[in-house]
């Protein structure tokens, strides 16, 4: 393989499987932008809940959706989704109200199809932005969004210890509940896709995680 300049970094797996923290410490240490696409589903989820709209009325979502003007924020190596030019507060990104709902509005091919694009234009925007490339977690990165990401990676945990993690960070978050939901949904299901190298971090420090995929990602600078 011939050395690339530009690298494309799929994470995905399930809630609280150590994406975000895995992610974050790569785009630190390769200068990557950093996507977190949970985060995007949880801003529109807030802002629907927000103007009243319940995941069981597709037709108010698409309404709501359509006049959404979706942009992003760097900060720093983070890329925040914007909704008509402002984030969404972390707390309202984070809220139970959020938490019980957000699987049920990312089931919604609505709400996904508002996303894809969204999701796909960051490539661009890293390079334009001099990163070395994107780091973009989720849960159908390597399969839907991104299926020939340079390195495609499937995080796994037990759920005792996904919960105890979840815990930790003071959240009321029924992790195993929201698995089974994005798993068997029939849209962009939560899947380790094809190729994809998979990692169980239920007795990984974080650091071990970082090192083992940070070998891998140099070896794809490399060329290798
Ligand atoms: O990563 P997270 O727990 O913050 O994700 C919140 C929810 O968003 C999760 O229940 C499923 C959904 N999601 C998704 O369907 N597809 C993605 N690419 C990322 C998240």
């Amino acid at each position: 393989m011939s050395p690339t300049s530009f690298i494309l970094v799929a994470i995905d797996g399930g809630a609280a499987s150590g994406k975000s923290s895995t992610a974050r410490a790569l785009s630190e240490r390769f200068h990557l932008l950093h996507a977190d696409t949970g985060s995007y589903y949880r801003a529109l989820s807030a802002r629907l809940l927000h103007s009243g709209v319940s995941p069981a009325a597709p037709a108010a979502v698409r309404a709501e959706l359509t006049d959404l003007h979706l942009g992003t924020h760097c900060s720093g190596r983070h890329a925040q989704l914007t909704i008509g030019g402002d984030p969404v507060p972390e707390a309202d990104l984070r809220s139970d109200a959020v938490n019980a709902a957000v699987s049920h509005f990312a089931a919604l091919p609505e709400v996904r199809a508002a996303l894809l694009p969204y999701q796909r234009g960051l490539a661009d925007l890293a390079r334009t932005h001099g990163f070395q490339g994107l780091v973009m977690e989720g849960r159908d990165i390597g399969s839907v969004i991104f299926p020939h990401a340079d390195l495609r990676i499937f995080l796994h945990a037990d759920p005792a210890e996904r919960a105890r993690r979840r815990a930790r960070e003071g959240q009321l978050d029924a992790v195993a509940e929201r698995d089974r939901l994005d798993s068997s949904r029939e849209n962009s299901p939560m899947t380790c896709p094809a190729g994809a190298v998979a990692i169980d971090t239920s007795h990984l420090a974080l650091p071990a995680v970082v090192e083992r995929i940070a070998a891998l990602i140099t070896s794809r600078l490399l060329g290798g």
